[in-house]
């Protein structure tokens, strides 16, 4: 296994299945010394800079929680008040950010600019979502599978939601622990070209399958775990027409009690939120027996302070 310390989180292509669950591993430590009580403050003094770019309720407050409880400090900045929304270039920024903290979280638009950032930095970078990829939301996602599943083998992923980063995300991490994973969305719509090269070749080396289907009780026959993901994402430049015909174009893959029931009696929901009932997903199912979206939420801080911890070297 390659060493931790020093490496940017950009994409889970970038990190085996051993390392992800080194990751994963460390996460559940993490979630029992805080259920305890028992310190763990492996970054005292380090800090880390966080930019948003997009709305986040979770991955703000999950990171700064989480930096909390390692000793370290995180600071958010908000770049409309920062020198790049008056022109700064984005090489200066990231080298900037560098003489000063520790590592970088940021939330943008393309994935290309998290790229940028890691170019322009010797310390870490994390994603905290891009348009194509949100690799800590998976990361919380695997550790709620095991904890829910009791186990991260052969596994039946049924999913719908809007072609984007949650999409690219779930087909990386099932091909890389060899889950067969059915996406049912709307004809049209094309799933980033980058990841489903990844997934096709990771897969042949893994056992798992991906299989895009314009049926929605095809995509949910027998699974073990339902993911229904916002319809219209965060997204810059699209008009109010193009997110009505996009609205209109998913709502027939809407999770429901009766597309629930197509999934095996075990069979658990997720959803990363925020929610958006009566379109993606049903209050029915998102607050029912099998949904534990919150518990699902709360490993986002978890599994981040795992990441920090070893990518900064707190842990080896
Ligand atoms: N799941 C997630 O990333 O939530 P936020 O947008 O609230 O950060
Ligand atoms: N698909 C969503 C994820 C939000 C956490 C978006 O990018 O809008």
């Amino acid at each position: 296994m390659r060493e931790f310390k020093g490496r940017d989180f950009l994409t889970l292509m970038d990190y085996t299945k051993e390392e992800i669950l080194r990751i994963i591993d460390l996460a559940d430590e993490l979630k029992e010394k805080l259920a305890k009580g028992e310190p763990h403050t492996y970054l005292t003094g380090k800090t880390v800079a966080m930019i948003f770019e997009k709305h986040s309720t979770r991955t703000r407050l999950s990171f700064q929680a989480g930096a909390a409880h390692l000793g370290m400090q995180a600071f958010y900045m908000d770049p409309s008040t920062m020198q790049i929304s008056r022109g700064e270039s984005l090489a200066d920024t990231a080298k900037t950010i560098d003489r000063y903290a520790d590592a970088l979280v940021i939330r943008t638009f393309e994935q290309e600019i998290v790229e940028d950032f890691a170019k322009n930095m010797e310390r870490p970078v994390i994603n905290a979502l891009t348009n194509e990829t949100h690799p800590c939301q998976l990361l919380a996602d695997i550790q709620h599978v095991r904890e829910r599943k009791g186990r991260l083998d052969d596994l039946k992923i049924g999913y719908v939601g809007d072609v984007w980063n949650m999409a690219h995300s779930w087909g990386i991490v099932s091909s890389l622990f060899g889950w067969d994973m059915k996406y049912a969305l709307p004809k049209g719509y094309d799933y980033w070209p980058r990841a489903r090269e990844f997934i096709d070749k990771t897969n042949k080396e893994s056992g798992g399958s991906f299989e895009m289907t314009q049926d929605l009780k095809e995509a949910m026959t027998d699974a073990d775990v339902v993911v229904g993901i916002t319809f219209v994402s965060m997204t810059r430049g699209a008009t109010e027409e193009d997110m009505k015909k996009k609205l209109k174009d998913f709502l027939p893959y809407q999770i429901n009690s009766k597309a629930m029931s197509w999934a095996k009696d075990d069979a658990i929901y997720m959803h990363c939120l925020p929610a958006h009932r009566g379109e993606e997903v049903t209050s029915e199912v998102i607050d029912g027996p099998q949904s534990f979206v919150f518990d699902q939420a709360e490993n986002r801080m978890h599994t981040e302070k795992a990441l920090m911890a070893l990518l900064l070297g707190g842990v080896k």
